[in-house]
Formats: structure tokens, C-alpha cells, sequence
């Protein structure tokens, strides 16, 4: 019985470990951040001039510089007269 306790205490405190150690490691990692103001403008990427939807004036829009494991966060600002949705 006092080995089946002492097994349980250890599975239960090894895992509140691992938890603990993951958060810290998810804390730690680098952080970017950005804004993004979506709205219409006139570009020609076909040669031919159109409207088309940019990120903060600019078409194609800006480059999100992260790698593995960095926290992203982006601020949205829909500025266009339909809904939006960003993937990636
Ligand atoms: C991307 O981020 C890395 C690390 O912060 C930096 O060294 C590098 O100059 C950045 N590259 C661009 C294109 O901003």
C-alpha cells in the first residue's frame, strides 16, 4: 500500500513538474508583435491597375519575422466594408 502512495505521490508530482517547467519554457520564448490595418488600394500586381487588399498600405504586406516556438501576436484593424478572416 505505502508503495502504491509513494507511486502515486511521485506520477502526481512529476507531472505538476513537467507543467510547471513547460510554462516557464512557453514564458521564456520570444515574443513578436505587430499591427495590421487591412483597407482597400490600387496596385497593378497583374500590370494592370485594381483594387486590392493590403496590410498597412502595402501590397503584397509586411513579413512576419518568428521561428519556432515564438509567441505572435497581431493586432487586426478591419478597415475594409466586408468581413475579414487571416490565416496561415
Ligand atoms: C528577424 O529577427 C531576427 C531575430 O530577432 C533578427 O536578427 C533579424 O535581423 C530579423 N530579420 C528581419 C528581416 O527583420
Amino acid at each position: 500500500m505505502a508503495l502504491l502512495q509513494r507511486s502515486l505521490f511521485c506520477s502526481v508530482f512529476g507531472l505538476v513538474y513537467i507543467l510547471l517547467v513547460s510554462n516557464l519554457c512557453l514564458a521564456a520564448d520570444p515574443t513578436v508583435s505587430y499591427e495590421f490595418h487591412v483597407s482597400y488600394i490600387t496596385a497593378s500586381p497583374l500590370g494592370v491597375p485594381q483594387q486590392v487588399i493590403a496590410v498597412n498600405g502595402k501590397f503584397p504586406g509586411p513579413r512576419i519575422n518568428a521561428t519556432t516556438n515564438y509567441n505572435v501576436i497581431v493586432n487586426v484593424f478591419n478597415e475594409l466594408d466586408e468581413d475579414l478572416l487571416l490565416t496561415w
